[in-house]
């Protein structure tokens, strides 16, 4: 039935891109779980009824396990036809001729390792999955390197690493014959959110709203199947090139 119903769980919807996946797919009758660093309680308190929150920092992985632990209590093991795995970071500027140990690493932790462990954990808590997508950027294609960029490096290395990964993720499932999740990238656009308000050196060509980035970015996803598995993908639906 094309409109069943849907469950979907976004990781990091407290803002942005991520709170308006929530948004929109509530209104429009779906079920949602969502995670946030902040405070539950209040997160789409008038909308209980198809909205549940769990707490979840993706830089931890005691976090993640513990979300993941409060998911399976909750939702029973049974299907999530979405999952968003929307965290991201970007400290703005990242220079590889000046960025710090530090800085790198939490870039890579925010931007790979947390949203690639938090889906490894998902899988592996035997909660059947029909599609992750992982948010990416252009910024982490290899194929397309915006050499203008300045001040972009750990976060464009953590999202082509993220990129690698999400790839490898997808041929180890087909290999291991889950042949029912899809695993993709979407690169959302440049987005009028918290993280693209930067002063930067150049013009930013073609941002739009995060309700139209992200209206467009849900119709993508659903026009996908498990032949689509290990593909980028940007917002308007065009492929984009790893
Ligand atoms: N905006 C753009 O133009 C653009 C372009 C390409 C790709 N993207 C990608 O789109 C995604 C969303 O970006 P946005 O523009 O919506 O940015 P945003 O407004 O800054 O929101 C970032 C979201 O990530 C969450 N987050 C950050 N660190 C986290 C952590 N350690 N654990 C859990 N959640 C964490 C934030 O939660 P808190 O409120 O707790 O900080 C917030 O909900 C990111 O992956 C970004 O790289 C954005």
């Amino acid at each position: 039935m094309a409109n069943a119903q849907k469950t979907w769980l976004i990781v990091g919807a407290s803002r942005g891109i991520g709170h308006e996946f929530v948004r929109q797919l509530l209104a429009r009758g779906d079920r949602v779980y969502a995670t946030i660093r902040g405070d539950t309680t209040s997160y789409f308190a008038d909308q209980r009824h198809a909205c549940k929150a769990f707490h979840c920092d993706v830089t931890s992985e005691e976090s993640i396990s513990s979300f993941v632990s409060d998911l399976v209590t909750v939702n029973q093991r049974q299907a999530i036809d979405y999952v968003v795995l929307n965290a991201g970071v970007l400290r703005y500027p990242n220079r590889a001729t000046e960025l710090s140990f530090a800085d790198f690493a939490f870039h890579l932790h925010t931007n790979t390792i947390g949203p690639i462990i938090c889906a490894q954990k998902l899988l592996n808590a035997g909660i059947p999955i029909g599609t992750l997508v992982f948010i990416s950027s252009d910024s982490g294609s290899a194929q397309r390197f915006n050499e203008f960029e300045d001040g972009f490096a750990a976060y464009a290395a953590s999202k082509a690493a993220l990129n690698q990964a999400l790839r490898h993720m997808a041929a180890e499932l087909k290999r291991k014959g889950n042949t029912t999740t899809t695993v993709l990238a979407v690169h959302p656009g440049e987005v009028a959110t918290d993280m693209a308000n930067l002063d930067l050196g150049w013009d930013v060509v073609g941002q739009m709203s995060v309700e139209e980035s992200v209206g467009a970015c849900i119709g993508v996803v659903e026009s996908k199947t498990p032949a689509d598995s290990g593909s980028f993908w940007q917002w308007d639906g065009q492929r984009f090139p790893w």
